[in-house]
């Protein structure tokens, strides 16, 4: 069971945001944010459109996440309204389960405000106390210096590079593999 408490931070103005853990009955609000972020932004996998998900399979989604013990759905709300959304997929195997990946996406108008850093900080915390998770991974498009900045003041650093592995809007797009040792980074 992936489970945090409810935390309250404050974004970079002084507003709060709350992380919660997602539950069946946020579906429907994260198929209309995956929806508006796929729209907003080219940093994601997906063009604008390309997200089929219905309800059910979205609340099969969210129960998979909360019955996984190296696994995490983590919303931001600011006022009661999703801003932002961080998962992390651990993987299922026991060689691999110390390890997997995670994405996060936060509505254009709230970027840059810190609450990116906020929810990667809960999933490092989380990370440290699952009992299972020893690497954070991700994969980032090479042109999203947000994004790099943001997951270096973390202590990720690159592993690795997938050269020309996105075309958009007529343009390769290189994907940077990035990871976080939880102890020792090897040498
Ligand atoms: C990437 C994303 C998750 C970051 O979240 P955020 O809330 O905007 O990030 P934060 O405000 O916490 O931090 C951004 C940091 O990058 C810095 N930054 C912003 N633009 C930058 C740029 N062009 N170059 C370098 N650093 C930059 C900011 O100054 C800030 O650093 P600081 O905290 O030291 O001041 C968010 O912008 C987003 O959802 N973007 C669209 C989807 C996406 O790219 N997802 C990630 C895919 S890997």
């Amino acid at each position: 069971m992936a489970w945090i408490e409810p935390l309250t931070r404050h974004d970079r103005l002084g507003s709060p945001v709350l992380l919660r853990i997602a539950k069946e009955a946020d579906a429907a609000s994260l198929i209309l944010h995956v929806e508006a972020c796929d729209r907003e932004s080219s940093f994601l996998s997906r063009e604008s459109g390309e997200s089929t998900a219905t309800l059910l399979e979205e609340r099969n989604l969210i129960r998979r996440y909360a019955e996984a013990d190296n696994a995490l759905f983590l919303l931001a709300e600011q006022q009661g309204k999703l801003v932002g959304t961080l998962t992390y997929t651990g993987w299922r195997l026991k060689r691999m389960r110390h390890t997997g990946r995670f994405g996060m996406s936060i509505r254009k108008t709230h970027w840059n405000q810190g609450i990116g850093g906020i929810l990667l900080d809960a999933m490092i915390a989380w990370a440290r106390s699952n009992g299972v998770t020893r690497k954070i991974g991700l994969e980032v498009q090479h042109v999203n210096e947000r994004a790099i900045a943001l997951y270096q003041t973390r202590g990720f650093v690159p592993e690795g590079r997938l050269h020309r592995e996105m075309r958009i809007e007529g343009e390769w797009v290189d994907v940077i593999l990035m990871s976080l040792w939880l102890d020792e980074p090897p040498v």
